[in-house]
């Protein structure tokens, strides 16, 4: 596996570590304000984490390390932005994290768009 998918794998990991415990601690509190921030640091950081390091431990040997690398830095600096901001948003709807929010935003969507070069490099290569 290349180092950057186990990269993707071990932030991954850290994320659903901390979403469990966080969805223990709603469940165990029955308070749900941060409902929205438990799923997104899951669906966010541990589903579309994982999903990009699986790619890239497929194409392990047709991958651009530096595209990946450059899709993993965006991607984990959205989580690590989006995720904290959203927490601070969401108990009085505080707009004045809205653009931590939208730093989060952006990167996590360029982190995609990165993502997407990397798929479209890979449906386009020359097979023997
Ligand atoms: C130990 C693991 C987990 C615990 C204890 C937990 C706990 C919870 C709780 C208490 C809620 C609120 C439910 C409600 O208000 O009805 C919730 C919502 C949610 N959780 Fe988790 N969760 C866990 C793992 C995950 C994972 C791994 C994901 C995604 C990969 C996830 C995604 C979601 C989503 C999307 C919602 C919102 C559901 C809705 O809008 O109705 N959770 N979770």
């Amino acid at each position: 596996m290349p180092r950057v998918s186990a990269a993707f794998f071990a932030a991954a990991a850290l994320c659903l570590l901390l979403g469990m415990v966080w969805g223990m601690q709603m469940g165990a509190s029955e308070d749900f304000t941060m409902m929205p921030a438990h799923a997104h640091l899951n669906l966010l950081g541990w589903v579309t984490l994982a999903l990009y390091g699986t790619f890239y431990a497929l194409t392990a040997g047709t991958l651009s390390p530096r595209l990946a690398w450059i899709n993993f830095a965006l991607s984990a600096t959205g989580v690590a932005f989006m995720i904290p901001f959203l927490s601070l948003f969401l108990p009085a709807r505080d707009t004045r994290y809205l653009p931590g929010m939208m730093i989060g935003e952006i990167t996590t969507v360029l982190g995609l768009l990165v993502f997407g070069v990397s798929v479209g490099r890979e449906l386009l290569r020359k097979r023997p």
